[in-house]
C-alpha cells in the first residue's frame, strides 16, 4: 500500500508577514518524512523526523522558537505513539532540549512509562546521553519581542484565544507501506502560562494517539479545550463508527466550539491511507505527501499541490 504522511505548523490566525515562512516549513518537514517512508523507514521513523524538523525550524512553536512562560523561559512538552503496539512516549514542562520529541521515543522505548516531567525528564535525558542546549539557545529574537508585547496577559482570559494569541505546536501522522500509524505532536505551549502548565500536547489521546484499528491524529490549538475532550480519541472513535478522515475530525472540532469554545486543528490518516487537514481557528500550515504529489494550505478550503520529484 502507498505510504502518506500529514504535517502540521499549528492552528491559529497566523499573521500575513509569518505566513509564506510557515507553509514553506510545514512543506520541508512534510518531504522530510516522506524520504524516510519512501526508503522503507516505518511510520513512527517517519512522524519523528517530520516533527524533528519543525522543531529546528525558528517559525513554530516547538524547540527552537517556543513560546515563553510567565517567566520568559522555555518549557516544552511533546508525544510519540505507535499505532501497532500502542506503545507511547511522553515528556512535559522539559527545558534545554533542542528536540523533545525524540526525547519522548526514548521515554517509551528505554523505560517503563509513558510520561515524564520537568527535572525528572531532564534526568532521564542525561543518564542517556541526550545532549543539552543552552535555554536561551531556543528562544528567538521575535519570540522574546511577542512575549514582552503581550505578558501582561493571565490565564483565564482566553475568549478571544482563537484570534489573539500566537499558537502553533507543531505535529505529524503517517502510515508506511506496511499499514501502520503513527503520530507525533510537539509544544512550546502557550505564551505567558504559568510556570509547570501542561497543556493537551504530550496527554495520550488529547493531543496526539495513534491505533492501528482506526488511524493516527495530532492535534493543535487551545489545550486546555482539547484536553476536556479528549479531541484526538475522539476524532477516532468517529472513525471508528464509520466517519471519514475529515467528518470525524469536523464533528470532533465542532464539538469542541459548542461545548468549550475552544478553537483548534488536527491531522488524521487511517490505517488505508486515507487523510485530513482540519481546522476551526483562522489557519493553519498543514502538508501532506501521497503517491509523489505535496499538497498544503494555509487558509480555510485551501489544498494546494505540487508534483514532488521522483
Ligand atoms: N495545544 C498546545 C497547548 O495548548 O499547549
Amino acid at each position: 500500500m502507498a505510504a502518506v504522511i500529514v504535517v502540521h505548523g499549528g492552528a491559529w490566525a497566523i499573521p500575513e508577514e509569518l505566513s509564506k515562512a510557515s507553509v514553506d516549513g510545514v512543506k520541508a518537514a512534510a518531504r522530510e518524512g516522506f524520504s524516510v517512508l519512501k526508503r522503507g523507514g516505518n511510520a513512527l521513523d517517519a512522524v519523528e523526523s517530520a516533527v524533528r524538523a519543525m522543531e529546528d525550524n525558528n517559525m513554530f512553536n516547538a524547540g527552537h522558537g517556543a513560546a515563553l512562560n510567565s517567566e520568559g523561559e522555555v518549557e516544552l512538552d511533546a508525544i510519540i505513539m505507535d499505532g501497532r503496539t500502542l506503545a507511547s512516549g511522553a515528556v512535559s514542562s522539559v527545558k534545554n532540549i533542542a528536540n523533545p520529541v525524540s526525547l519522548a521515543r526514548a521515554v517509551m522505548e528505554k523505560t517503563d512509562h509513558v510520561m515524564l516531567t520537568s527535572r525528572g525528564a531532564n534526568m532521564f535525558a542525561e543518564s542517556i546521553g541526550v545532549v543539552t542546549v543552552p535555554t536561551d539557545a531556543l528562544v528567538t529574537e521575535y519570540e522574546r519581542n511577542e512575549w514582552e508585547k503581550h505578558k501582561n496577559y493571565i490565564t483565564g482570559v482566553m475568549e478571544d484565544f482563537n484570534t489573539k494569541w500566537a499558537h502553533d505546536t507543531v505535529g505529524a501522522v503517517a502510515v508506511d507501506c506496511t499499514g501502520n500509524v503513527a503520530c507525533a505532536t510537539s509544544t512550546g505551549g502557550i505564551r505567558n502560562k504559568m510556570v509547570g502548565r501542561v497543556g493537551d500536547s504530550p496527554v495520550i489521546g488529547a493531543g496526539g494517539y495513534a491505533d492501528n484499528f482506526s488511524g493516527a491524529v495530532s492535534c493543535t490549538g487551545h489545550g486546555e479545550s482539547i484536553l476536556k475532550v479528549t479531541l484526538a480519541r475522539h476524532i477516532l472513535s468517529y472513525m471508528e463508527q464509520g466517519k471519514t478522515a475529515a467528518e470525524a475530525s469536523e464533528l470532533a472540532l465542532q464539538h469542541m466550539g459548542v461545548r468549550v469554545r475552544g478553537a483548534g486543528g488536527a491531522i488524521v490518516v487511517s490505517p488505508s491511507g486515507q487523510w485530513a487537514a482540519t481546522f476551526t481557528t483562522e489557519r493553519m500550515a498543514w502538508a501532506a505527501v501521497e503517491d509523489s504529489v505535496l499538497w498544503y494550505g494555509l487558509d480555510p478550503n485551501e489544498k494546494l499541490q505540487e508534483q514532488l520529484s521522483q
